[in-house]
């Protein structure tokens, strides 16, 4: 069963020896990446590939439509190992258009038990209700959702005890707000970079302009 996976990975594996001989073994005993990526569990999205970064690089947490909820512990847990033992700099909340999941809550699609963890997703549209209902085109106002979703869960990051006693202790982690392109494989920079409590609000309120309003 799955046998082609298993030659896969027999190729990958003697690929990267014969690029590095030590590489596993230099694996084995650490890992340090400075970046956590928050991503959707969609398999077009792969993290590592999108940034070009190696195994050890970047540490790696994907549920349905990014989203990050205060009670989630499995997301939870990963942003506090991430910034209390592994001191990532940077935690990259990054979403992408023609996101299934964000389009299924604009719609109010029912597919199952994940209609329930879409729920976070139509309180952000909720919020939104007015100007997401003023752009006509369906693709143009899904993807409106997904910046949207995107900048509303790095709030979420930042909100967080982990977050919060990390910046009160003087840490330095910096999130941002990613947005990947599926028709051109570019991510872009919704703009909203967080390094300090104090810049929450106002980062919060300039990066909602620049999406509602311009
Ligand atoms: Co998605």
């Amino acid at each position: 069963m799955l046998d082609h996976l298993f030659q896969n990975n027999i190729h990958w594996s003697e690929r990267m020896t014969d690029q590095d001989p030590a590489f596993f073994q230099k694996l084995l005993n650490q890992q340090t990446p400075e970046y956590l990526w928050i991503g959707c569990a969609d398999s077009r999205v792969p993290a590592n590939e999108i940034v070009d970064l190696m195994p050890g690089e970047l540490f790696v947490h994907r549920n349905v439509a990014n989203v990050v909820v205060h009670t989630d512990l499995n997301c939870l847990s990963v942003l506090q190992y991430a910034v209390d033992v592994l001191k990532v700099k940077h935690i990259i909340v990054c979403g992408h258009y023609g996101c299934g999941g964000i389009r299924a809550a604009l719609n109010n699609d029912r597919l199952g038990l994940i209609d329930n963890w879409l729920r976070h997703v139509q309180d952000v549209r909720k919020k939104y209700e007015a100007p997401l209902l003023a752009i006509a085109d369906d693709t143009h106002r899904s993807d409106k959702l997904c910046e949207l979703n995107v900048v509303e869960q790095v709030v979420n990051v930042c909100e967080t005890t982990i977050i919060q006693d990390a910046w009160a202790r003087g840490q330095q982690v910096a999130v941002h707000s990613w947005i990947y392109g599926l028709n051109n494989g570019r991510v872009q920079d919704l703009g909203m970079c967080v390094t300090e409590r104090d810049a929450l609000l106002g980062a919060y309120d300039s990066a909602i302009r620049k999406l509602v309003h311009d």
